[in-house]
């Protein structure tokens, strides 16, 4: 939901194609999503269904990296102010990045990695970056509901698109996150990208390519992103030579729920979307579930039969979906 459901009225349909049923002070208190199953409300107009399969952070210091970028496949641009941006070179990178921002990056969304809000850094870039055209600002180390009521207020005058991402990184972060990612029905927060690297250093794990430490993070994670109509990222491979380690990540994130991936290096855009684009096999079968229902015969019933095997609404919306994301990545093809 994230911004998109704020000032609803009872009863309208939201841009999300959730449905407002209740509300509480000017807020939705409850959105009902399932009758806009059949309308296909949901496929066609829900924006967690904008195809985020790669977004490819780079350091905001590095103009040649900046200029690439805008020749590469990625659906996501990550600005990156934070680790990637050494101390000295700060208030540069945050300077190369607005300017960036200005100039654009042909249609594909962008978000800007803020510096951390316990850092000197942090409140001017959030500031700086309120006052730009970015799709979103990506906040680290969110640990509490407090950190995101605080980027809330510092973003209080940026356009009211601008959308709050927030890494999943800390420790704390991954034990309260049904509450962080319940904040996104009152605030702009509208996306969860995991941050491995910071994790791992945190709970002094060994970050290996299985990931094994880190799993039942990364579905708890995805488990709260659904839960409150986030979309998620999945973490970054730092092995950016090897592609066949890259494949499997990328194949376990998929695996996992997870919308696309974070990616560092131009040589993991073309696998990772080719990982997180709905297969020919998979769009032909969400096809013949879509005719399935809407075969006059089976209108009304909630259970049908498609080559042998049981299909449900619930599948009818995962078809809906998949087509969506399917024409979307199609309209976005570059
Ligand atoms: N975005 C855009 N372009 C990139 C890029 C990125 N993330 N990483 C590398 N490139 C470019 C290089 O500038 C180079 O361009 P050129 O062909 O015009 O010379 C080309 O891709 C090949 O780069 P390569 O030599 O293989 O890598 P490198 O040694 O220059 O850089 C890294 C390796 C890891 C330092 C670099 O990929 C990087 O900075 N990645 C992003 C790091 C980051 O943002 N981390 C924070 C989030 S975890
Ligand atoms: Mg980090």
């Amino acid at each position: 939901m994230g911004f998109m459901a704020r000032a609803s009225r009872i009863g309208e349909v939201l841009s999300s194609g959730d449905i407002a049923l209740s509300s509480l002070d000017g807020q939705v208190a409850l959105t009902l999503r399932a009758m806009a199953y059949r309308t296909g409300a949901v496929a066609d107009m829900n924006p967690i269904d904008r195809p985020r399969r790669s977004a490819l952070y780079l350091p905001a210091s590095n103009a040649k990296a900046i200029a690439k970028a805008r020749t590469l496949p990625a659906d996501v641009i990550i600005l990156d102010l934070e680790d990637s941006v050494a101390p000295e070179a700060k208030v540069e990178a945050r300077e190369a990045a607005l300017e960036a921002v200005r100039e654009g990056f042909g249609g594909r969304e962008v978000a800007v990695r803020a510096n951390g809000l316990d850092t000197p850094w942090g409140a001017d870039d959030l500031l700086a970056i309120a006052g730009s055209s970015a799709d979103a600002v990506l906040v680290p180390k969110v640990s509490s509901i407090e950190d995101i009521r605080h980027c809330e207020a510092a973003l209080s005058a940026a356009p009211p698109q601008m959308q709050l991402w927030a890494m999943v990184e800390t420790c704390a972060c991954i034990l309260r996150i049904d509450a962080i990612a319940a904040m996104s029905a009152t605030t702009r927060l509208s996306l969860f990208a995991m941050g491995v690297n910071d994790l791992a250093k945190e709970m002094r794990a060994r970050l290996t390519p299985e990931r094994t430490p880190f799993l039942p993070f990364l579905s708890i994670a995805v488990a709260a992103a659904r839960t409150h109509g986030l979309a998620i990222l999945d973490g970054v491979c730092n092995e950016f030579q090897d592609a066949a380690v890259f494949r499997d990540e990328a194949q376990q994130g998929l695996l996992f729920g997870f919308d696309g991936k974070t990616v560092i290096h131009p040589a993991q855009i073309d696998p990772c979307n080719a990982v997180f684009s709905p297969s020919a096999d998979a769009l032909q079968a969400a096809h013949a579930i879509i005719a399935a229902f809407d075969m006059p015969e089976n209108a009304g019933k909630g259970a049908v039969r498609v080559d042998g095997k049981m299909v449900e609404l619930l599948h009818l919306e995962q078809a809906r979906r998949l087509v969506a994301v399917a024409q979307r990545i199609a309209e976005t093809a570059r």
